[in-house]
């Protein structure tokens, strides 16, 4: 049988992490942000001193960089990189390291590469049902309000809303304009809005149109493991 795959793209501050992550849970199977990923490798290109637009120093890290993620960690070559990889430095030059297409190619290889390890699972990014897995089972594209994006970026990291909604408004231009694999919604993506849901309103939702697609959808009370968040992702390459 084909693995469940659940795509949920969608830009920053829709509520991707906190939903993916609870529906993982809900569904008792893994998931994968692969924002941390690219953000992995921009806090790598930042701690060796390189600049995130150098292409081809850049691609070099990426195809060597060794990955060890899990539901709420991120080690980058040995390194605990989980809190690091969330800093205005980082934010600032992710969608330059994102717009990458050999950094891409490398990510979209490893993403393919967990799938088939984990047997399926949630998978969290920008570009998911339209390049990485065009035949996920469902596809959800997560959008809400500019000014309650910026307010859910504030809760979690601090900071100034207007000019942390500048500052998304601007990755959101670079992410959905650049050449490769750029953010887009797909025809055949659901498009949920976050803004005036509750977290299990919104999972309720996903799990229906999943069982509407006929997906074998596993008790989560019975997949305690999955629950505790402790399972290893494996992303290590
Ligand atoms: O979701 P996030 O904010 O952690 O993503 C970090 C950056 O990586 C953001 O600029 C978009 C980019 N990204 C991407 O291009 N493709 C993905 N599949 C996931 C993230």
């Amino acid at each position: 049988m084909k693995p469940t795959v659940v795509a949920i793209d969608g830009p920053a501050g829709a509520g991707k992490s906190t939903i993916a992550k609870a529906l993982a849970v809900a569904l008792g199977i893994e998931y994968l942000d692969t924002g941390a990923m690219y953000r992995g490798v921009t806090f790598e290109v930042l701690k060796r001193g390189l600049e995130a637009t150098d292409v081809d120093a850049v691609a070099r890290v990426a195809r060597t960089i060794r990955f060890i993620q899990t539901r709420d960690s991120l080690h980058v070559n040995d390194v605990d990189a989980t809190a690091a990889i969330r800093t205005a430095e980082v934010d600032a030059a992710v969608s330059h390291v994102a717009a990458n297409s050999a950094v891409r190619e490398e990510m979209r290889t490893r993403q393919r590469q967990w799938i088939t390890e984990h047997g399926g699972g949630v998978v969290e990014g920008r570009d998911i049902g339209s390049v990485v897995f065009p035949d996920a089972t469902l596809k959800v594209y997560l959008v809400a309000s500019p000014l309650v994006r910026a307010q859910r970026r504030v809760a979690q990291h601090g900071g100034d809303v207007e000019e942390i909604a500048r500052a998304i408004a601007e990755r959101d231009q670079r992410d959905s304009t650049r050449d490769d694999s750029p953010l887009r919604q797909m025809p055949d993506a659901v498009v949920v809005d976050t803004s005036d849901h509750t977290v299990p309103e919104v999972i309720d939702e996903i799990r229906r149109l999943l069982l509407e697609r006929g997906a074998a959808l596993r008790s989560a009370t019975s997949e305690s493991d999955s629950a505790t968040g402790d399972s290893t992702n494996g992303l290590s390459s």
